[in-house]
């Protein structure tokens, strides 16, 4: 089970009694720790890139990665800004296990939203997000669009006297609009930076194969060849 938001800690004897591995998402160092030290089996850090709430520290996974790896006795996987098997090889570099993708995983076949979305993820760029709710310590990185361009400026009248009522039109009730609809412009939805990466829509099974294929050629071909002086020839699209 992943947990995530706030700690597992009052439910971590009932998942372990009932023989339940638990994977709590953390945007920082501390909270990983924090999840360590009640008993969570492993945690899927959440750096800065990632959609949906990145917490409020802004550390990267260039960054974050490598200080969990320092601290953390148990596993981690990397996530955020995670798309394809540069991903896969850089986050296993950093000292992740493996890595959780959110965003890219909606540009599937499989994905039950809207075609909208999807085709969305396909047209956008890295420079394409925006972060949201700072004010109120609740940060969340979405896909830019008209109505989270008139949030954005009911923040900015609004400064640090922002409560949620300001925004509600902007954020409240709005994904089932948007993921089942396909009404692109009716709020504000998580999405990642990775939506940069996207450009097809595979089923799972393509886009995990894909992965596997290009992780293995990057390892073979171009860090294997580091060693033999011509990996840094090689390059990998
Ligand atoms: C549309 C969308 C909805 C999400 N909803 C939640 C959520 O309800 N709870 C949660 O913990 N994380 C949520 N996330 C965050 C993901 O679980 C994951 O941490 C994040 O997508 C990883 O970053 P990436 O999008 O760059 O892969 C959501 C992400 C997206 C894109």
């Amino acid at each position: 089970m992943e947990t995530a938001g706030r700690s597992p800690e009052q439910y971590m004897p009932a998942l372990k009694a009932a023989g339940i591995k638990v994977i709590h998402k953390c945007t920082s160092v501390r909270h990983s720790l924090k999840a360590e030290r009640i008993g969570c089996d492993a945690v899927s850090v959440d750096g800065f890139e990632c959609g949906g709430h990145p917490g409020e520290d802004d550390i990267p996974n260039m960054i974050l990665l490598p200080r969990a790896a320092e601290e953390l006795k148990i596993p981690f996987v990397a996530s955020g800004g995670m798309a394809d098997g540069r991903s896969l090889v850089a986050a296993l570099s950093l000292g992740a296990a493996g890595m959780n993708m959110g965003t890219r995983f909606i540009a599937t076949k499989e994905a039950p939203v809207h075609q909208n979305v999807k085709n969305a993820l396909v047209a956008a760029t890295e420079l394409d997000t925006r972060l949201i709710m700072r004010a109120l310590r609740n940060t969340e990185r979405v896909l830019k669009n008209a109505n989270v361009d008139r949030l954005l400026e009911i923040e900015l009248e609004k400064g640090a006297k922002l409560t949620i009522d300001d925004i509600h039109d902007q954020v409240a009730g709005v994904y089932p609009k948007i993921m089942l609809d396909g009404q692109m412009d009716a709020g504000a939805w998580s999405c990642g930076m990775v939506a940069g990466l996207i450009r097809d829509i595979p089923s799972c099974k393509e886009l995990i194969d894909r992965i596997m294929g290009e992780a293995e050629t990057i390892i073979r071909s171009r860090l294997m060849g580091f060693l033999d002086g011509a990996g840094a020839t090689r390059k990998v699209a």
